[in-house]
């Protein structure tokens, strides 16, 4: 059971990045939370961040199609809002469900963050609750897991 875990741009830098709105925890922090509940649960897990849209895409490619993973969470960071090559790459991997995550509320920031061309192609979004997201998204996805396999 292999859940990867897709951060997008400048979310390299959480911690010290607009702590205001995205609060001190790093993404060390996050990735260690989610390897401890992937460790406690029986599950693989695998970390990815770039800043680069084409190196997301090979990531779900990648996911969706030579390590049949069982799942995704994305956080596309701001290319949510416009990457139609990002959407179309969720697409093309019908098989692996992706859930979209914000560690901010979107809808309640700048009018261009609330509109996600990810979503439509999401099983399900994540917003406003901080690192917490990370956790619910991997709790949903094993919890989803046993249910398929059961
Ligand atoms: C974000 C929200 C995006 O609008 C922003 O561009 C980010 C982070 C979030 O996690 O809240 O980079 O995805």
């Amino acid at each position: 059971m292999l859940i990867y875990v897709v951060n997008g741009p400048n979310l390299n830098l959480l911690g010290t990045r607009e702590p205001e709105v995205y609060g001190k925890t790093t993404l060390k922090d996050i990735e260690n939370e989610l390897k401890t509940l992937a460790e406690n649960t029986g599950h693989e897990i695998r970390f990815f961040q770039s800043n680069h849209e084409g190196a997301i895409i090979d990531t779900l490619h990648e996911a969706g199609t030579i390590n049949k993973a069982d799942g995704v969470i994305l956080n596309a960071g701001a290319f949510t809002h416009y990457s139609y090559a990002i959407r179309d790459a969720i697409s093309s991997v019908p098989n692996v469900p992706v859930i979209e995550v914000h560690l901010s509320n979107i809808y309640a920031r700048d009018e261009f963050r609330h509109k996600s061309v990810l979503s439509e192609v999401c099983k399900g979004v994540i917003c406003g609750f901080g690192e917490k997201g990370y956790m619910m998204a991997f709790d949903f996805l094993t919890r989803r897991i046993k249910l398929m396999r059961n």
